[in-house]
């Protein structure tokens, strides 16, 4: 069993994953209580991924924010709504679409009045604790197609040397935890609201996410 103590290069949440083919229920269940790596200790919960087992397309965002924390689902907070109005505008039915995050805690430090927390982006050996769930995620929905939101997603699921503009508004073809995937890679949602110019970069999300559509149908 791993402990809370473990050195940073044994972390890992394969001792939590249940043993056989779980649901994704099993698996929500589980990861409620993984313990594979510190950043359990200061979240509120475990944030699992949403959406239906038959979903064709996987969305994989980075990590829970700061309402995601609180309210246990990904995507509810001001990056979710942004990706919820583009992935309209592209075609995509938010609905039909099974939501994740590559790291499932809330990883955050305190701003100076600790009223505010503040999202801290996970380590790579933090991304490739939380791993065996986004894998697990994988093999019991088995997607048609990835959309990849941002860097970490595509450092989880693509390997460290990913760059997203490298790639962005392509459909990439992967072997991944031994399962051929086809991905999409595109910007965080988070980066659009940040962008000076947001209407470009939001058009830019939109542009990748039609790619998308488009290899769905
Ligand atoms: N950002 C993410 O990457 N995931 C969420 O669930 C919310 C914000």
């Amino acid at each position: 069993m791993a402990t809370t103590s473990a050195p940073e290069d044994a972390y890992t949440a394969t001792p939590f994953l249940p043993a056989g083919r779980p649901s994704l229920a099993a698996l929500r269940r589980a990861a409620a209580g993984c313990r594979g790596c510190p950043l359990h200790r200061n979240a509120t919960q475990t944030v699992f991924g949403q959406g239906s087992a038959h979903a064709r397309v996987m969305l994989v965002g980075e990590q829970p924010g700061d309402q995601e924390d609180r309210q246990g689902e990904p995507f509810v907070g001001p990056a979710g709504r942004l990706l919820g109005k583009a992935l309209e505008e592209a075609g995509l039915d938010p609905a039909d679409a099974y939501v994740t995050n590559a790291v499932k805690h809330f990883k955050f430090t305190w701003a100076e009045t600790r009223k505010r927390r503040i999202h801290k982006p996970p380590t790579l050996r933090e991304m490739s604790a939380c791993g065996p769930w986004l894998a697990a995620e994988l093999t019991v929905v088995a997607p048609e197609l990835v959309v990849v939101l941002g860097a970490t997603a595509g450092k989880a699921l693509l390997g460290s040397s990913f760059r997203v503009g490298e790639v962005r508004g392509t459909v990439l073809e992967r072997e991944i935890h031994g399962r051929p995937e086809r991905l999409v890679p595109t910007v965080h949602p988070s980066s659009v609201l940040r962008a000076d110019d947001r209407e470009h970069a939001y058009q830019g999300l939109v542009a990748d996410l039609r790619v998308a559509a488009q290899a769905l149908s």
